[in-house]
């Protein structure tokens, strides 16, 4: 039976259909309107039931995991973790299928440190026999970055595979799971990963502000003195945090609030399953609603993400993006533009606080944009069937 309808946004303003900053309860709004000294007890308690609550999320073997917040966008967290872990000699493969694949390979070269790219191209998955070749053929790689959700295609690839694979050669695991963690499984005790990234704005539901690196503490102990950066010291931020129980520099007081009834929530609703499952559903709905209607999506279903789905523009010359995203927000959703390179494409987010009832309002309101540009059908061009092709060979 379908659970009870979530709440709409209170000030009546659209839904985000876009993975972060997506939208909010409003008890995490709410939870924002006090101010916090960050030096005072009543912080650091707040700081240290953030770091232990999402510790807590990992399951079995988090006492061998530290959880490190770093303020800043995500990219600060990827950033801090590739130059905190990676030393200055070591050498990264970065698993590339995607925009936030090929961000690493350049933050990288922005630290100055080596850098063997697999590059998939828009969103063709790596895999662990490609990993396991790579490592083979290049033995100065002592580390392997792969993208849990690239959420610019929405493609979930197969950490499995590519952890598998990093472990049978010896090497060492880093995933940015930015926008997969709380709303899939990840189990880093499992995959034997040296660190994972998130933030607060994704599966968690909370606001944009900081981010966090989960890792493993004898990884962030041995990582003193590797970090290219004052402000993105994984293990400085550790250490001080554990010594004192603040952050190094101003924290993000009220977004940290913010975050904690976001936990609130997660817990309530059921963790990281009942979130996968809610997220889940509202992928299913948008997607059958969406083929219905005669749209196609990218990626066949084992590939599509409970995140964020990529469909193909319609052909129909009356179609174009601008006009559609203007048309869907009149009716109360953003959207957001595609990120493939050889056909045009949008993505519709389907994480945050909204659930199956939004997604079939969704549906319809593309319907109606659809009548409104006088598209008579939404099927993609030849072009765009024939690229999908690629990843079903
Ligand atoms: C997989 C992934 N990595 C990195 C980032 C970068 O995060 P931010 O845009 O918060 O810097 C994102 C953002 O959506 C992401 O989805």
């Amino acid at each position: 039976m379908p659970a009870m309808p979530l709440p709409a946004p209170e000030l009546g303003e659209p839904y985000l259909l876009t993975p972060g900053p997506l939208t909010t309860a409003y008890a995490v709004k709410q939870a924002m309107l006090r101010d916090w000294g960050s030096w005072d007890d009543d912080f650091r308690a707040m700081t240290r039931a953030l770091r232990s609550r999402l510790l807590a999320l990992i399951g079995d073997g988090a006492e061998t995991y530290d959880c490190v917040p770093i303020q800043g966008s995500g990219s600060y967290c990827v950033e801090a973790m590739l130059g905190s872990f990676v030393p200055r000699d070591g050498k990264v493969l970065v698993l590339a299928n995607g925009a936030y694949g090929l961000r690493a390979a350049q933050t990288l070269d922005y630290l100055g440190r080596a850098c063997h790219l697999l590059d998939k191209g828009d969103y063709l998955p790596p895999r662990g026999d490609e990993v396991a070749a790579i490592l083979t053929d290049d033995p100065a790689i002592t580390h392997v970055l792969a993208i849990h959700c690239e959420t610019s295609s929405g493609i979930l690839n197969p950490v499995e595979e590519i952890a598998q694979a990093t472990r049978d050669a010896g090497r060492k695991l880093l995933i940015d799971s930015m926008s997969a963690f709380g709303a899939l499984p990840l189990d880093p005790v499992a995959l034997n990963c040296t660190a994972f990234v998130s933030s607060a704005n994704k599966c968690i539901e909370g606001v944009p502000g900081f981010g966090f690196v989960i890792a493993r503490k004898d990884e962030i102990e041995a990582s003193k003195g590797n970090s290219h950066s004052l402000s993105l010291d994984v293990h400085a931020q550790w250490a001080t945090m554990e010594k004192t129980g603040q952050w190094r520099f101003t924290p993000p007081t009220h977004v940290v609030a913010a975050f904690l009834k976001a936990l609130d929530l997660h817990e309530a609703e059921g963790g990281v399953p009942a979130r996968g499952a809610r997220y889940t559903r509202n992928r299913d709905v948008i997607v059958q609603g969406m083929r219905d209607l005669g749209f196609e999506t990218l990626l066949a279903d084992r590939w599509l993400s409970p995140i964020i789905v990529t469909f193909f523009c319609p052909s129909d010359p009356n179609f174009t993006f601008p006009a559609f995203y203007d048309a869907m927000k009149a009716r109360g959703f953003i959207i957001y533009p595609g990120k493939l390179t050889v056909v045009d494409s949008f993505r519709i987010g389907v994480i945050g606080q909204m659930d199956e009832h939004v997604m079939r309002r969704v549906v319809e309101a593309a319907r109606d944009a659809l009548t409104d540009m006088s598209v008579g059908s939404a099927a993609p061009p030849a072009a765009a069937l024939e690229e999908r092709k690629k990843l079903a060979a």
